[in-house]
């Protein structure tokens, strides 16, 4: 009893250790929205499928291999035709038929055009980051934003797909299948997040050496959260409070940093970089390279290559005084 025990529990710890490895705030393992439970379910079922079909053929090899020397075959010749044909041909035809159906459509479903009240977002990629507008109803509702995106709970969120320079892929494993981003083509996807959560998106497609690097963070909020949000995005920078960030404010200004940002209330309007103008309120720094904290800041604008290799972000020299003044800055405009 307690020898038979033994591999059952073994088996057990084992079933519970890679389940728990299919949740996480990147799986495609763990679902949280009706088009990543298609596919996710679509995946189980061939998977257990596929499961069971190779512990039937192995069952069948090793009573094969069982024979003794000298015993007769189980089948006569014609028996033996017969079990090729059927589960050797027809099982097989049937069952990838089957499958071939059902995977199209499971791509149908989840391919149909999203409900009218979905919100528009533009992503928008480029080498390594990416560029989020929000296509509101009115002008307080159109926001940009880099690396990081708000969408509300419950509600379809459709997604326009760009890319700028090679070809990337937008995926949120969570949320849906990935989708190709072609140079000169402009793609669409829907999805939904049943719930509040925050996951991470990935491009999905080698897009050169920082495409490791090309993250973004995904909030699912309630509805009234997510609209603060948004008007918030969708404002002005935030004037300096204090004589540090007003110092911080002329230090960009009058950089290099102007060249390829924006903050949107100042007179930087460059479209290059990621737009600046609330990015206190980021999580992460560099598409999901560095926590966004004071510390990474000052350590990515002194030295972006040093922390993402090949990225098109130039190293900043500032004199110890401006750099603190310009992060302080960065770090107010929330
Ligand atoms: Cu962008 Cu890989």
């Amino acid at each position: 009893m307690r020898r038979a025990a033994a591999p059952a529990a073994l088996a057990a710890v084992v079933a519970v250790l890679l389940l728990t490895g299919c949740a996480g705030d990147q799986s495609a393992l763990d679902p949280k929205g009706p088009q990543a439970a298609r596919i996710a379910r679509m995946s189980w079922l061939i998977f257990g499928f596929g499961a069971a079909i190779l512990a039937a053929v192995t069952v069948l090899f090793l009573n094969a291999i069982r024979r003794g020397p000298g015993e007769e075959p189980r089948l006569s010749e014609r028996g033996a035709w017969r079990f090729v044909i059927v589960a050797g041909v027809a099982v097989p035809a049937v069952i990838l038929f089957a499958f071939l159906a059902y995977s199209a459509r499971t791509g149908n479903i989840i391919a149909t055009p999203p409900p009218d009240d979905a919100l528009t977002i533009q992503a928008v990629s480029r080498q390594w980051w990416w560029e989020f507008n929000y296509k509101g109803r009115s002008p307080s509702e159109n926001a940009r934003t880099a690396n990081e995106i708000y969408i509300p709970a419950g509600r379809p969120v459709r997604f326009e797909l760009v890319a700028l320079d090679v070809i990337h892929s937008f995926w949120i494993p969570n949320l849906h299948g990935k989708m190709d981003m072609i140079p000169g083509r402009r793609n669409t996807m829907w999805l939904q997040a049943d719930h509040p959560g925050v996951w991470r998106g990935q491009c999905a497609e080698f897009c050169g050496l920082q495409h490791a690097l090309m993250a973004f963070v995904v909030v699912a909020a309630p509805e009234e959260e997510f609209q603060e949000w948004l008007a918030r995005q969708a404002s002005e920078a935030v004037e300096p409070a204090d004589a540090a960030t007003r110092r911080g404010r002329e230090v960009f200004l009058g950089s290099s940093c102007v060249l390829c940002h924006s903050v949107r209330g100042t007179l930087a309007l460059a479209t290059v970089g990621p737009d600046l103008t609330h990015v206190g309120s980021r999580r992460t720094l560099a598409a999901g390279t560095t926590p966004n904290t004071r510390g990474h800041l000052g350590g990515w604008i002194a030295d972006p290559h040093g922390i993402k290799p090949g990225n098109h972000m130039p190293a900043t020299q500032l004199p110890a005084q401006d750099l603190t003044a310009l992060i302080a800055y960065l770090e107010s405009l929330r």
